[in-house]
């Protein structure tokens, strides 16, 4: 149960959060099976270790919705259905992975400067940290692609 309507507000832009997430993982681990060329190896092992940490952020987000009062069963239906992309192309999966990393970043950030202000302490400050971490990952991730990504050939 949610405390009152700005909190339900707030669960619905986190249930678009783990929808993204859930894209996330289902897109490292699909990518680390088709991912093709020479880099194979490299990469495979690149987005499986990916698909661990976005595993991670699934289930934080979901134990954090839980924690406010959103029915997950509820909720399904809401969560699912998520294009990503399906490439045996190496520069095509890693140019999709630093878009989508970057994406979330940007709609965290907004979380944190607009949306946060819909709760009320102690949760407001414990979902401040939860998505402080989250940028903290996904920006690391965006540099690394970056970096991966300059100068690729
Ligand atoms: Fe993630």
């Amino acid at each position: 149960m949610l405390k009152n309507s700005n909190y339900a507000l707030f669960a619905n832009m986190m249930l678009g959060d783990l929808k993204n997430e859930r894209k996330h993982l289902l897109f490292y681990l699909t990518a680390a099976s088709t991912v093709s060329g020479p880099h194979r190896e490299e990469y495979k092992e690149l987005f499986e270790k990916e698909a661990a940490g976005e595993m991670q952020h699934v289930l934080q987000f979901q134990n954090v919705l839980l924690g406010l009062g959103v029915d997950l069963a509820e909720a399904e239906e809401t969560v699912t259905n998520y294009p990503y992309i399906v490439s045996y192309d190496l520069k095509e999966l890693l140019e999709f992975a630093l878009a989508m990393e970057k994406e979330v970043v940007s709609n965290y950030s907004k979380r944190l400067s607009e949306n946060l202000g819909l709760l009320d302490d102690p949760e407001k400050r414990y979902i401040e940290i939860f998505y402080e971490d989250q940028i903290k990952k996904s920006q690391e991730d965006v540099d690394n692609y970056k970096m991966i990504l300059r100068n690729f050939r």
